[in-house]
């Protein structure tokens, strides 16, 4: 590994300022925090900045339904984020918001300059628009039956049932989620960045190392099919920046949310007085890593970079995507207790035990990380607790108490030491290449070898033995300075523990460098245990904590998402409902559908054959969760011809959609093929 200092900048992704972070959103500041803090303990000056995502129709809602002003609300939220990443030992060097001056400079500056070089146009388009509520409506405030396949209930972007995107105007039946009337087009000028120009770049970026393949094969896709115009543009009422030179119109929040990374930049400039050009013109030889989640890679290898370029910044060194966090194998749902807060999860266990789980999951691939909980306990459990502060507990005491609290004078034999230093070169080359589990596998085996060590030389048994107290001595030394080994390579990941380590190993803020010494003739303070086991009940009361506060959200819910409730559908007759042949189908077989998002395939039995039914539930369960279950089909559904098949039916299921689907089940007793009546 080098040893030139290099100058770094880190960002994550912006929170969106209207909701509280989960442990979903650590995954990737914990992915972050890490390497930010290995690059610092390598000594090199690595700059991690971010920012709350301020903007947006979303935030003017909420702030609308809690009869606060926006600046209110993200003053607020900006608040709770803060001591939540603070808590979890996210320690970034500036946070900043995208509703701030240097935001509105950049956005501003950024627009001027692509416009300036002809990349804005501007044309008048047809949009769906709330008259009651007077304002226009983002996809996602548009709900209605698919075009393609009719299934009710769908956003203006996208089915969820047969994965078909299309525009909100063909969505059939649309209702405004704001105020449940039926939104009417309406005309008007919208500004666009035209992406198309920057094609040949951004090809040539994309395949240039600077993202996974498998992001960049993605992005291929967009690239060849040609990159359309990009609407930058919304009308008023809109909480975010009006457009200099267009009344009334306003940047959209995906416009200035990645620009809100210069805007955090400049703020720690001007806080430390440091040089932005330094680090973001376009000859800068300083490094830039984004780090995102999978979902929104898009705005950050096509948009973001084109903007960057039109407006003469550097483009990013690397934008590094990661997979989602599932609990226990599943997505994680309000009902099971498992989409839980940051908060609630500091209130009843140490942070660390996370960042350490996260860590020995987290690679450099885009997969999905999952926690599972019962191994989460037994990983931390055994790792942290039982192999690493278990070597330090094992010699403290022999050295406190026996020797006076020094140790030896001189390693008597330092190959563990410099087995452990040998190793350290390869863990620092996953830390760099962000393969952690690999990292705390190694680590580990480390922790293993110390262990076996001691057990081999029995401190406990020759401290019975006057001639033997030197080798006890000699043993217990060993021993502390491959904890204090251990301890410097898991700084990145457990910085609080290792504040603990250095309190007890009587040294100041230990460096990577520090791994190529020994403590000798040195002495340390009493030991005090450094970290506990995990206990079972402190996970049922994070579960059960999380249920209690999806119970009053949802009691509190009529209230403030009155508009979402689905209104009671027209009236039918009696015969139009005896029309309806719905069956008890047994699940066979359940497979996801490659390429489709929210798509599984089932096989269902209904005794006097099998169907093959295409179900939107894939967000809300495993194939295998499903493979065996009894559930409810319409059975006389005319088939219909979906993108990936022939569907012969439909399964019934209830809720609002995403994570929240729940098939019907038959109660005990019912067999395929039961007529429902
Ligand atoms: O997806 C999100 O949560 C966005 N708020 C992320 C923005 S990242 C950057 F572009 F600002
Ligand atoms: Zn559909």
């Amino acid at each position: 590994m080098s040893s030139q200092k290099r100058k770094i900048v880190v960002t994550s992704a912006l929170p969106y300022a209207n909701g509280p972070i989960h442990i979903g959103h650590m995954v990737e500041y914990t992915q972050t925090d890490i390497w930010v803090r290995f690059q610092k303990l390598q000594g090199h000056e690595c700059i991690y900045v971010c920012a709350d995502d301020a903007h947006g129709t979303p935030i003017m809602l909420s702030a609308q339904k809690e009869g606060i002003t926006p600046q209110e609300l993200i003053d607020r939220v900006k608040v709770e984020h803060q001591a939540d990443f603070a808590d979890f030992q996210v320690n970034f060097d500036n946070f900043h918001s995208t509703h701030s001056e240097e935001n509105k400079y950049f956005a501003t500056y950024i627009y001027n300059q692509i416009k300036e070089a002809g990349h804005i146009a501007t044309r008048t388009i047809s949009q769906s628009y709330d008259p009651k509520a007077e304002m226009f409506l983002p996809d996602r405030f548009i709900k209605g039956e698919c075009p393609n396949c009719g299934a009710a209930d769908q956003y203006g972007d996208n089915c969820e049932v047969c994965g078909a995107t299309y525009d909100p105007t063909e969505l059939k039946n649309p209702k405004s989620v704001v105020t449940g009337e039926t939104p009417v087009l309406k005309d008007s000028k919208q500004y666009f960045f035209k992406l198309g120009d920057y094609s040949e770049m951004l090809k040539e970026w994309t395949r240039a190392g600077h993202i996974q393949k498998e992001i960049a094969n993605k992005m291929d896709e967009w690239l060849e099919e040609g990159l359309r115009d990009w609407d930058i543009s919304r009308n008023a009422p809109y909480w975010g920046f009006e457009i200099p030179d267009a009344p009334g119109k306003y940047f959209y929040v995906w416009m200035d949310a990645p620009i809100g990374y210069l805007a955090s930049f400049k703020n720690w400039c001007d806080k430390t007085g440091h040089d932005f050009d330094d680090y973001w013109s376009a000859d800068s030889k300083a490094e830039l890593y984004h780090f995102i989640g999978k979902d929104i890679a898009r705005f950050h290898t096509l948009f973001f970079p084109a903007m960057l370029h039109g407006a003469g910044f550097r483009k990013p060194t690397a934008v590094y995507c990661h997979g989602f966090l599932t609990v226990d194998g599943q997505k994680m749902s309000k009902s099971r207790g498992t989409n839980i807060k940051a908060r609630t999860y500091l209130d009843h266990l140490n942070p660390e035990y996370l960042r350490y789980y996260f860590a020995a999951k987290l690679n450099s691939g885009i997969e999905d990380i999952d926690l599972n909980l019962e191994d989460f306990m037994a990983r931390v459990n055994s790792d942290l607790v039982g192999k690493v502060v278990n070597i330090a507990s094992r010699c403290a005491g022999f050295i406190v108490k026996k020797f006076d609290a020094k140790l030896s004078d001189t390693i008597s034999d330092d190959s563990l030491n410099q087995k452990f230093l040998a190793a350290a070169e390869s863990i620092a080359n996953d830390y760099e290449g962000r393969e952690f589990s690999k990292a705390m596998r190694e680590i580990m085996a480390l922790a293993d070898l110390a262990n076996q060590y001691i057990d081999e030389q029995e401190p406990w048994v020759r401290i019975k033995d006057a001639s033997q107290q030197q080798n006890v001595q000699d043993t217990c030394s060993i021993g502390i300075n491959c904890f204090r080994q251990l301890i410097i390579m898991l700084k990145p990941v457990l910085p609080n523990l290792a504040k603990q380590a250095e309190a007890f190993l009587n040294v100041d803020d230990l460096q990577w460098s520090d791994l190529s010494n020994n403590l000798t003739g040195h002495s340390i303070n009493k030991f005090k245990p450094l970290m506990t086991r995990i206990e079972k009940d402190r996970i049922d009361a994070i579960i059960k904590a999380s249920k209690e506060a999806q119970a009053t959200e949802a009691q509190l819910a009529p209230q403030v998402t009155d508009s979402n409730i689905d209104p009671i559908a027209d009236e039918i007759s009696f015969e139009d409902f005896a029309k309806l042949d719905l069956r008890v189908a047994k699940i066979v077989k359940a497979e996801a559908v490659e390429k489709a998002d929210k798509l599984l395939q089932l096989t269902l039995d209904i005794g006097i054959e099998q169907r093959n039914v295409f179900a939107g539930i894939k967000s809300a369960y495993k194939p295998e969760q499903l493979e065996g279950k009894l559930t409810v089909m319409v059975a006389n559904l005319a088939p219909r011809k979906m993108r990936f098949g022939v569907s012969e039916g439909m399964v019934l299921a209830a809720g609002p959609g995403g994570k929240d689907i729940h098939i019907l089940n038959p109660d005990d007793g019912a067999t395929p093929g039961m007529r429902i009546k």
